[in-house]
């Protein structure tokens, strides 16, 4: 079947794209000697998680116990859940997680710790650093004293420190600045442990903004890129990929021309998301690919509205237009299955397994 013979909406993945990302990955790591356990929550298939660990990755990272559930059928022999895991509900999957797969656990309080500890979950931990984003991840400061402490809890097997670079968006000046800033603080940290005894034998950080510089963080041995399997307009933005190197894109159809200087397609803010382009004063959801000049400007739930007084083309209901997304990782996890075409031409699809998996 061709690519714009699908019933749509339709999420699009350019297979030739995507294994090529995959491919770049697998080599950079490998020749930087870096451990991949690339993150799951874009793509959020097993099918996608497997092709990752036969071209190298280590294991697999999600962000919550019940996707996991669900990567387990990618036959990982590792687990990361990269998310700070709380509550009583959440352990007693953990249990059942730790039975079937080696499992490692990203936190930053003693109390997360503390319930691991207590509730007799098998798995490893890393105890997370806020490297600037100032989302999860203890203060640096109090990095070691944390360590020290879950240490002394019994159950709990410390296995290193995690990180997320999430503040870094975008590759030029003051991005490869805080790079810098970051290896020169991710090395004094991990110097700090070793001369307290706390050694870590993993330090995981990594993103996709930063995939190609992860080597410049000299202490760093695992990486967890998740976006770059797809990549997508706000990858193109920081720098770290160009319009080539995109692989998922949603099918629509014109549904109506109605009002002049304007066309309707069949998918909305339930399609698309409402993430915006990073940086970008603005407001599009979406390039169209096919369509120059069209500006994707506004959003219900179902209906998307392209502006299109500056094409050079004409529209008819009917017509399929392919769209660019600006956020992919929330994009796939708004549908339930994907197409993998080549060259136009639909080769395979699959469930997007892990969609919905929220807790
Ligand atoms: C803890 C953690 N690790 C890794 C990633 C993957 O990063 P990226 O989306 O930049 O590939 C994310 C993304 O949100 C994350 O939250």
């Amino acid at each position: 079947m061709k690519l714009f013979d699908l019933d749509t909406p339709a999420l699009a993945v350019d297979l030739n794209r995507m294994e090529s990302n995959l491919r770049r990955m697998a080599d950079y790591a490998r020749e930087h000697e870096l451990r991949v356990r690339p993150h799951t929550k874009t793509h959020k298939s097993p099918l996608l998680g497997r092709k990752q660990l036969d071209l190298g990755a280590v294991g697999l990272t999600v962000a919550k116990p019940t996707e996991a559930e669900v990567m387990l059928g990618a036959g990982s022999p590792d687990l990361l859940i990269a998310f700070p895991t709380i509550g009583a509900a959440k352990m007693e999957r953990l249990k059942h997680l730790s039975r079937q797969v080696r499992l490692t656990v990203a936190l930053d309080s003693y109390e997360a710790a503390q319930s691991l500890s207590e509730a007799g979950v098998k798995a490893r931990v890393l105890v997370e650093m806020d490297a600037g984003l100032h989302r999860v991840g203890v203060a640096p400061e109090d990095l070691l004293g944390l360590v020290g402490r879950i240490r002394q809890l019994p159950n709990i097997e410390y296995d290193g420190i995690s990180f997320y670079p999430g503040h870094i968006k975008e590759l030029g000046e003051e991005g490869m600045g805080r790079i810098e800033t970051l290896n020169v603080l991710v090395s004094e940290k991990v110097e700090e442990l070793r001369r307290a005894g706390h050694e870590p034998r993993l330090v995981s950080g990594g993103s996709t903004p930063t995939m190609w510089h992860s080597h410049r963080i000299e202490a760093m041995n695992e990486i967890r890129p998740g976006t770059y399997i797809f990549n997508d307009r706000n990858t193109i933005r920081s720098g770290a990929c160009t319009m080539e190197d995109c692989a998922a894109t949603v099918i629509v159809t014109v549904i109506s021309t109605a009002y002049p200087g304007q066309v309707l397609v069949d998918g909305g803010s339930k399609t698309f998301s409402s993430d915006r382009l990073l940086n970008d004063p603005g407001v599009t959801f979406g390039k169209v690919l096919n369509a120059p000049g069209a500006l994707f400007q506004k959003m219900n739930e179902e209906h998307g509205f392209i502006d299109v007084t500056k094409c050079a083309r004409g529209f008819r209901v009917g017509d399929k237009l392919e769209i660019l997304m600006n956020h992919v990782c929330v994009v796939m996890n708004l549908h339930e299955q994907a197409w993998g075409h080549r060259n136009g031409e639909v080769e395979i699809s699959w469930a997007i397994a892990g969609r919905g998996k929220l807790n």
